[in-house]
C-alpha cells in the first residue's frame, strides 16, 4: 500500500498529500507514540480533505443538476451531501483527541485532498454520478490507507471511525455504479 509521506505527490491526482499539518500541542498520553500519533492525524487530515471536497461536491451538484432524473438525483445527492456533512464533525475532533490541529480552509483542503475540486461548470445528470462514483471510491481509498495506520498504533478508536467511513463510501459507490450500468 502507498503511504502518504511529507512532501511526497500522489502522482494519480497530482496533489502534495501528508504530512505536519500542525504540531501536537499538549501532552497527550493515550498509550500512543507522538510517531504514530502524528502519522495518525496526517492520515485523518487527508480523510477530512477528502470529506470536505465530496461534500461540497455533492451538495454542488443537488443545487445543479438537471434532466429527467432531476427529482431523483437531487433527493439522492441530499441524502449523500447531509450525511458527508454530518462526518467531518468527528473526523476533525479525533484529530485533535490524537493531539493535532484540524486542517479546515479551502487552501489546506486543496492541497491535503486527493479529490479534483468542484467543477467549474455544471456537469450533465450522468457525469455527475460519474464524479460522485469515483470521489466515493477515492475516499474509500484514503480511510483504508490512514485505517493500516491506527490499526498498527492500537488506535480502536480511530479504526472505528474509518471502519464506518468505509462502510458508507463503498456503500454510495455502489449505488452511483449502480444508476451507471444497464
Ligand atoms: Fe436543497
Amino acid at each position: 500500500m502507498a503511504k502518504r509521506q511529507a512532501s511526497t505527490i500522489d502522482k494519480s491526482v497530482g496533489k502534495s498529500v501528508g504530512k505536519s499539518v500542525g504540531k501536537s500541542m499538549g501532552n497527550v498520553n493515550i498509550g500512543i507514540s507522538d510517531k504514530d500519533r502524528s502519522a495518525i492525524a496526517d492520515g485523518l487530515s487527508n480523510l477530512l480533505a477528502d470529506t470536505y471536497t465530496l461534500y461540497l461536491t455533492t451538495h454542488n451538484f443537488h443545487w445543479n443538476v438537471t434532466g429527467p432524473m432531476f427529482n431523483t438525483l437531487h433527493a439522492m445527492f441530499m441524502v449523500q451531501y447531509t450525511e458527508l456533512w454530518n462526518a467531518v464533525d468527528p473526523i476533525a475532533e479525533r484529530i485533535r483527541a490524537v493531539g493535532f490541529p484540524a486542517p479546515a480552509s479551502y487552501a489546506q483542503f486543496a492541497k491535503l485532498s486527493s479529490l479534483p475540486d468542484v467543477p467549474a461548470k455544471p456537469p450533465k445528470a450522468m457525469d455527475m454520478v460519474r464524479v460522485l462514483h469515483s470521489g466515493n471510491e477515492a475516499v474509500a481509498r484514503t480511510a483504508r490507507t490512514a485505517f493500516a495506520v491506527a490499526e498498527k498504533a492500537s488506535d480502536q478508536p480511530t479504526a472505528d471511525l474509518l471502519t464506518q467511513r468505509l462502510d458508507i463510501h463503498e456503500k454510495t459507490a455502489w449505488m452511483l455504479r449502480s444508476i451507471l450500468e444497464d
